[in-house]
C-alpha cells in the first residue's frame, strides 16, 4: 500500500485507476450529497469514512475532530479528476454568497496544498497548468471578499512550504495590484498567475539545498539565483500562461536599485515590483530552515529600514497601508 498521497506527485498526467487522492476536509459543506466515497487512512490501510450518495453532516465534522482524522482521501483515476474535483469545490465554496470568509480562507488555503505542490512537482504538465490558472482566477474571486487579505494572513507565519508561499504571494500581489490601480481583469489575472508561479523555477533544483538549514555555498548558491530564469523556461511554451506572467517569473529578484539578480536591471515591470514586495513580506514571515518567522510588524519595519532601496517606495508604502487597514 503506498505512503498517502504518494501517488499525487507521480505520474502526474497519466491516467490510471482508482488512486487515492488527498482532500482537505474542509472541501465538504453541511448538506453536500457526496459524489464519491471518502477515507481516512489507518494502520497503512484506507478506511471508509463515508459512502458516495451519503450527506455531510455537522457530526461528520465533530467525529474528524474528536478522532484526530487530519487527511481525507478520494479515488480518482487521475490527478486532472483529483484537480477538477477539487476546482468543482473550490468554486461553489469561493462563489457561496453566505459562507463567511474565515471558512473561505480556510479552504483557499488548504486546497493550496494538493492543487499547487503538484503544479511545483510537475510544471511540463499543461493539464496541471490549467489547475493553477483556475486557482488564481479563485484567488481573485475570493479578494472581492471584505477583510479576505486579514483572514488569509492569519494563516500564515507557518513554515515556509511552496504553496503556501505561492498562495499568499499571490494574494498579497493581486490586493496590492487592485489598492494601487490595476483593475483590468487580464492584468490581474497576469499578475496574480505570475505570483502564484514565480518560484516554479525551483521545481529544478535540488531540495536538500532548497531546506539547507546553514548557509549556502558559492556553487549551491549560484544554482539558487538560477531560479527566475530556469522558471520563465519552464514556462515559455505555456500558452496559458500570459508573457506578462512569465517576465514577473524572471524580474522577482530583480531589485530597483539594480542589486537584484538574474541580471541587476533597474528597469523591471511594474507587476514584477509588486510580486518582488509580496515575496520578500511573506518569506520574512514564515518560518525558514534557518531563521524563526518575523512578526508582520517587525518584518515591515526592516523591509522599510534595511531595505527600502531595493524596493518601489511607493508600492511599499501602498503594502504598508494595506496590511494595516
Ligand atoms: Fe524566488
Ligand atoms: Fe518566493
Amino acid at each position: 500500500m503506498a505512503n498517502p498521497g504518494d501517488n499525487q506527485a507521480e505520474e502526474a498526467g497519466k491516467p490510471s485507476v482508482d488512486e487515492y487522492f488527498k482532500v482537505p476536509s474542509e472541501v465538504f459543506q453541511i448538506g453536500d450529497r457526496l459524489d464519491s466515497d471518502v477515507f481516512f487512512y489507518h494502520q497503512r490501510q484506507y478506511v471508509l469514512f463515508k459512502s458516495r450518495g451519503q450527506t455531510w453532516s455537522v457530526d461528520d465534522g465533530q467525529r474528524l475532530a474528536t478522532t484526530g482524522v487530519a487527511e481525507l482521501f478520494c479515488r480518482f483515476k487521475s490527478p486532472k479528476e483529483h484537480h477538477e474535483f477539487l476546482h468543482r469545490k473550490l468554486r461553489s465554496i469561493i462563489s457561496h454568497p453566505t459562507i463567511p470568509t474565515e471558512k473561505k480562507a480556510k479552504v483557499l488555503y488548504e486546497t493550496s496544498g494538493p492543487i499547487l505542490t503538484t503544479v511545483y512537482s510537475t510544471p511540463n504538465s499543461g493539464e496541471l497548468m490549467q489547475s493553477a490558472s483556475n486557482y488564481v482566477k479563485r484567488c481573485i474571486q475570493y479578494l472581492n471578499d471584505r477583510g479576505s487579505i486579514a483572514e488569509l494572513f492569519k494563516l500564515s507565519g507557518e513554515s515556509l512550504t511552496e504553496h503556501t508561499h505561492a498562495l499568499h504571494v499571490s494574494a498579497y500581489s493581486v490586493a496590492l495590484g487592485k489598492r494601487v490601480g490595476v483593475n483590468d481583469q487580464t492584468q490581474v489575472y497576469a499578475l496574480g498567475l505570475g505570483a502564484l508561479l514565480h518560484d516554479i523555477g525551483k521545481s529544478r533544483i535540488d531540495p536538500a539545498i532548497l531546506s539547507k538549514p546553514g548557509e549556502l555555498d558559492d556553487d549551491e548558491w549560484q544554482l539558487v539565483r538560477q531560479h527566475p530564469e530556469m522558471g520563465e523556461q519552464i514556462l515559455y511554451h505555456r500558452d496559458i500562461v500570459p508573457v506578462l506572467s512569465r517576465r514577473i517569473v524572471l524580474e522577482h529578484h530583480e531589485r530597483v536599485n539594480g542589486k537584484g539578480y538574474p541580471k541587476g536591471i533597474k528597469s523591471q515591470h511594474h507587476f514584477s515590483r509588486i510580486v518582488a514586495i509580496a515575496d520578500c513580506f511573506n518569506t520574512l514571515t514564515s518560518v525558514r530552515p534557518y531563521a524563526k518567522a518575523m512578526t508582520p510588524f517587525d518584518a515591515l519595519k526592516f523591509m522599510v529600514q534595511t531595505m527600502r532601496a531595493e524596493f518601489d517606495g511607493e508600492l511599499l508604502e501602498s503594502f504598508i497601508d494595506m496590511l494595516s487597514n
